[in-house]
């Protein structure tokens, strides 16, 4: 018989609750890593909800990242070994013992960090160098604005927007204490969203070169009039709404580009070469301490229900993790 492991099922209507599933398999270039930490992301929230599928081959269970430490290797696995630590970018499965993924979806976990950290880290950096870097190209003394500051990707996107030598980083979040954080992590100016228009600071500020939305809605047609000529905007998601009515002139006398990503969905290939560059130019910084994790609260595994809601109540600042005991 299948040897088998504990994950948590994907229940819509049901609490999320710990069940018997088959254990993976690393095939040729994968490895399969015994999870110890799991980050959530607001993408778990849609796929419970039956919103956003995995894309073909990945695990059907949640859970888009993981640190942990590698218990089996496929046969043309060439930089991993049993027992080394890391962490990981997963198409899913992160909610479960084990987790199977490709070989370059991972990082190595740096000296001293824990799995809690090290869960917290290659979804956002990933997604952040895919869209700020990648697809926007921020450049030194480029002006940036991060909507939602402290969510798990606002964190790094701030963060590294400053390490790579950024202008001006402005940053907005629905609370005192929540800007209070942005401010410490890297960003000049930091705007309450639910008492002050973001745009009319930015008008203030200049204009920006790039903004990372994950708003959508109404924010989209200000940040068409708040970029700079050659601006860019890059939207990874849609708090706000995705069908917006817009003024395409903005666009067009800005010369502006209005772009959008995921990341799940992409090629080992694609993902491999991401995670290249974020290892190439962030993760000396994640080594040495300069690159912060945030962590909000972390619940055992098998209380994910309480970490989902936790998420949908929209107070957490930075990420929520679940954990496994050794
Ligand atoms: N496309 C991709 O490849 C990709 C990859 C990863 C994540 N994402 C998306 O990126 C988003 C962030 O992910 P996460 O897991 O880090 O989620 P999260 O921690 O729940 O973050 C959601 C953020 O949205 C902010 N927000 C909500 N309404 C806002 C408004 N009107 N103005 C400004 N900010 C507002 C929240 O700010 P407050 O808490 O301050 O209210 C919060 O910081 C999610 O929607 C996720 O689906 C996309």
């Amino acid at each position: 018989m299948a040897e088998t492991m504990l994950a948590i099922a994907t229940t819509p209507d049901e609490p999320l609750s710990l069940q018997a599933i088959a254990r993976p398999e690393p095939g040729p270039e994968e490895v399969v890593i015994d999870m110890r930490a799991a980050g959530l992301n607001r993408a778990d929230l849609l796929q419970r909800k039956g919103m956003y599928p995995p894309p073909p081959g990945a695990p059907e269970t949640m859970g888009l990242e993981c640190a942990g430490v590698i218990a089996e290797v496929g046969k043309g696995v060439t930089r991993w070994k049993v027992g080394d630590r890391v962490c990981a970018l997963l198409g899913g499965g992160g909610y479960a013992e084990a987790v199977v993924v490709d070989e370059g979806s991972l990082l190595p976990l740096p000296d001293g960090m824990d799995f809690v950290q090290g869960a917290c880290l290659a979804e956002a950096m990933m997604t952040v160098y895919a869209n700020v870097f990648q697809r926007c190209g921020l450049a030194e003394g480029e002006t940036f604005l991060c909507q939602g500051g402290t969510s798990g990707i606002g964190v790094m996107a701030i963060q590294m927007a400053k390490l790579a030598g950024a202008g001006l980083i402005l940053s907005t979040a629905g609370s005192a204490e929540k800007c209070a954080l942005i401010a410490q992590l890297g960003a000049d100016v930091a705007v309450n969203y639910r008492e002050e228009d973001f745009a009319e600071v930015a008008k203030a500020r200049g204009g920006v070169d790039v903004v990372l939305d994950m708003v959508g809605g109404d924010y989209v047609a200000k940040h068409l009039e708040i970029i700079k000529v050659n601006g860019r905007i890059c939207n990874i998601a849609y708090q706000n709404g995705p069908v917006v009515e817009l003024n395409l002139m903005r666009l067009m006398l800005k010369r502006g580009i209005l772009t959008g990503t995921t990341l799940r969905a992409r090629t080992a290939a694609e993902k491999r070469d991401i995670r290249d560059a974020v290892e190439r130019q962030f993760w000396e910084h994640v080594e040495a301490g300069r690159i912060r994790t945030i962590v909000d609260s972390t619940f055992p595994l098998a209380e994910a229900e309480a970490a989902h809601a936790r998420m949908s109540a929209g107070g957490h600042i930075g990420k929520i993790v679940l954990t496994r005991d050794a």
